[in-house]
């Protein structure tokens, strides 16, 4: 897969991976940053600092690969892909943050496209996506990397399928599924999501 073709690298920024332990405040400080509807977004409602700065945390320790895209030195927006062992379906996780002054730029595309590359590297053979039913810039991103959606209770959850060899923007925007599928990837979708949320909260922590 070529997805190079899709867009150009932005020309005011450089993408690279942040070194896990010594680069989390760079990430932190990113996440912090968000504005309230951005935090809600990104967080499925989550949106306090100490929430955050845990989850950031967590990040630089638990293997997940954190690409970020700097301008001036500064993180204004990063790519996290998860490792499969959170989840319960052994599917890694992935999920996407652009500061608001860097959005509608091709940020968000370019840091998809080094996160496949990096899934691909590690030999992945697809990917989770979760984002709010409403959050039409996710999965406008989605989408455009042939991730297949589906609806439920307010959420969108959609798996990309890094072993087809298609286009990604040629990928339909909205698969047909069946309700057991569907049914199927929410639940795992949730327990895994709040499973990390309850452990981040402290509210998992005496298991
Ligand atoms: C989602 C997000 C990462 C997109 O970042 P971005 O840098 O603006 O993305 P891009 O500029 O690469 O745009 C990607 C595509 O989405 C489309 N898009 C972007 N924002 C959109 C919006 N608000 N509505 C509709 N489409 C939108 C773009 O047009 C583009 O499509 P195109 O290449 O066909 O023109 C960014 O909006 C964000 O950080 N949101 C807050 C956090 C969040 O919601 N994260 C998702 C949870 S995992």
């Amino acid at each position: 897969m070529n997805y190079d073709s899709i867009r150009p690298t932005p020309a005011k920024g450089t993408v690279r991976t942040l070194s896990q332990q010594e680069e989390l405040p760079l990430l932190r400080d990113h996440l912090l940053r968000l504005d309230r509807a951005s935090r809600h977004d990104r967080f499925h409602g989550f949106i306090d600092d100490s929430f955050i700065r845990r989850y950031a945390e967590r990040c630089a320790n638990d293997g997940t690969v954190i690409i970020a895209y700097f301008e001036d030195g500064v993180v204004r927006g990063a790519a996290e892909l998860h490792p499969p062992e959170q989840s319960p379906d052994a599917q890694p996780e992935i999920a996407f943050s652009v500061e608001r002054s860097a959005r509608r730029k091709g940020v968000g595309s370019t840091l998809f496209r080094k996160l496949i590359a990096e899934a691909h590297a590690k030999g992945y053979g697809s990917l989770r996506i979760t984002t709010g039913a409403q959050n039409d810039a996710m999965r406008a991103l989605a989408t455009k990397f042939g991730a297949q959606l589906t609806f439920r209770h307010g959420e969108s959850t959609g798996s990309i399928d890094l072993t087809e060899q298609q286009q990604p923007e040629a990928a339909p925007a909205v698969a047909a599924v069946t309700p057991v599928e569907a049914a199927r990837a929410i639940v795992d979708m949730n327990r895994a999501y709040w499973r990390m949320v309850m452990q981040i909260s402290g509210w998992g922590r005496a298991a």
